[in-house]
């Protein structure tokens, strides 16, 4: 079985599609409306020091422990240190319940596509509510994703992913530029510019931090045994630090490029920036309305958002089979449709937490009640995610231990950050997330009064 596993086809083919992983809602839909909710550059500014502290580090960690065991999450981490499994178990639980609400905004990106052609009308924010909450498109949308996204993993990805994350991704990204291009050029623009890249230290906050801590991990999808699985499927050569710096920051510069393409847009119109998950379906239909050739330039975008949240939630999904074919014996065929049709259950919930169960709310250790749609976000982004790159960063330092880590590192990289890296995986790592974990429950507050 192990000569079956494959390996990436070429150093870019692997780079392409752990971006590709990388790249997704997180970058275009999430980190423009986080940055709008918490102080637009202070977030941005917080965001960027946790990237290069956390994002590097725990992106060469999970990549290490996959190439060393050469095994899916849960083994990798089990053929390392007997036990630990649990670690890996932990990501494809938080795997499972992101992909629930993940594909519901896929839903949204490809309603949005067909939008395009149709147009959304004068009133483009009601136009998205009335979409999001109403009772039945909405899933069936859902549910296309949902199975689009099977469909592929079914198949097996290698062919498939690497391949289409070597056209998709460059593509995405010129696009991308074109979009900033003219959104940054728009009347008033410039208001939105500054908001977005000058930091008002005042505005840093607890709130903040942990709004940024979780848009590190979900965006470089950390903590959850991605990167764990597709390091496995690279050779001994292979440089894993200069990957873990080029994976980061091709996913940072996305998400800033999509914090220059929204908010200018959205100052230009005069909407607001603290307008939540409506912030990337709202404006840009505006945007594009004023462009030449606009319909087809936000057909063009959606697809590449779709196609972006596609190559995302493929990996998801893989991680989960993968957990079905490896413990239970399950047939790939099986495993993905058992896990899909589940996924597309809770999804229901978490469509219709936006318009008709909207008054069903879920009690939440943090004193907030949250509707199922904005639960699986925080329990997954804010708690299981962060929870698994702590888990995974003790692991390392202390029970597969420091050396060993260091030794398969250096089999394919001078590791020119050896001592900094030790420091920041063995130390600053934990303590900063089990702190900000700490704060995020709340019990910071009542422990230091
Ligand atoms: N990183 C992806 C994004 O930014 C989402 C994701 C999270 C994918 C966790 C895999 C794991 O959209």
């Amino acid at each position: 079985m192990e000569e079956n596993r494959g390996t990436w086809s070429s150093r870019f083919g692997f780079l392409m599609a752990a971006v590709g992983s990388a790249v997704g809602l997180g970058n275009l839909w999430k980190f423009p409306y986080l940055a709008g909710e918490n102080g637009g550059g202070a977030f941005v500014l917080v965001y960027i020091v946790l990237v290069v502290l956390l994002g590097f580090t725990l992106m060469l960690a999970e990549m290490t422990i996959g190439r060393n065991a050469n095994s899916d999450a849960y083994g990798s981490y089990n053929k390392i240190r007997k036990g630990f499994g649990f670690i890996g178990g932990f990501g494809v639980l938080a795997g499972f319940l992101i992909l629930s609400y993940y594909s519901v905004v896929g839903g949204w990106v490809m309603k949005y596509i067909v939008a395009s052609f149709t147009g959304v009308g004068a009133d483009k924010a009601g136009y998205f509510s009335n979409f999001i909450a109403s009772p039945v498109e909405p899933i069936i949308y859902h549910l296309i994703f949902m199975a689009l996204t099977a469909l592929i993993v079914i198949r097996g990805i290698s062919g498939g992913i690497e391949k289409a994350s070597k056209i998709m991704m460059p593509a995405l990204f010129i696009l991308l530029v074109v979009i900033v291009f003219r959104s940054v050029t728009l009347d008033g623009a410039m208001e939105g510019i500054r908001y977005f890249i000058q930091p008002d230290f005042s505005k840093i906050t607890i709130k903040v931090v942990i709004a940024a801590l979780g848009q590190v991990f979900f965006s470089l999808s950390l903590g959850m045994g991605i990167m764990v699985t597709y390091g496995s499927y690279l050779n001994k050569e292979e440089d894993l630090e200069k990957d873990a710096f080029i994976i980061p920051a091709l996913d940072s510069l996305v998400a800033i490029l999509a914090g220059f393409a929204i908010l200018p847009a959205v100052f230009a119109f005069s909407f607001q920036p603290g307008q939540g998950p409506g912030l990337m379906f709202i404006t840009l239909p505006a945007v594009f309305e004023e462009m030449p050739l606009g319909v087809l330039f936000s057909a063009l975008f959606f697809l590449l958002v779709f196609f972006a949240a596609l190559s995302s939630s493929i990996s998801l999904m893989e991680v989960t089979v993968a957990f079905g074919i490896d413990q239970f014996k399950w047939s790939r065929k099986f495993a993905t449709i058992f896990f899909t049709v589940l996924m597309f259950i809770i999804g229901i919930g978490a469509s219709l937490s936006m318009g008709a169960w909207s008054g069903f709310l879920i009690p939440w250790i943090d004193g907030n009640s949250y509707g199922i749609f904005d639960f699986l976000d925080v329990l997954t982004s804010y708690y299981l995610l962060p929870l698994g790159g702590l888990m995974g960063a003790i692991f390392i330092g202390f029970i597969w231990g420091v050396p060993n880590a260091v030794k398969e590192i250096k089999l394919g990289s001078a590791f020119k950050t050896e001592k900094l890296w030790i420091v920041l995986i063995k130390f600053v790592v934990p303590v900063l997330v089990f702190i900000i974990l700490l704060s995020t429950t709340g019990l910071l507050d009542r422990l230091i009064g």
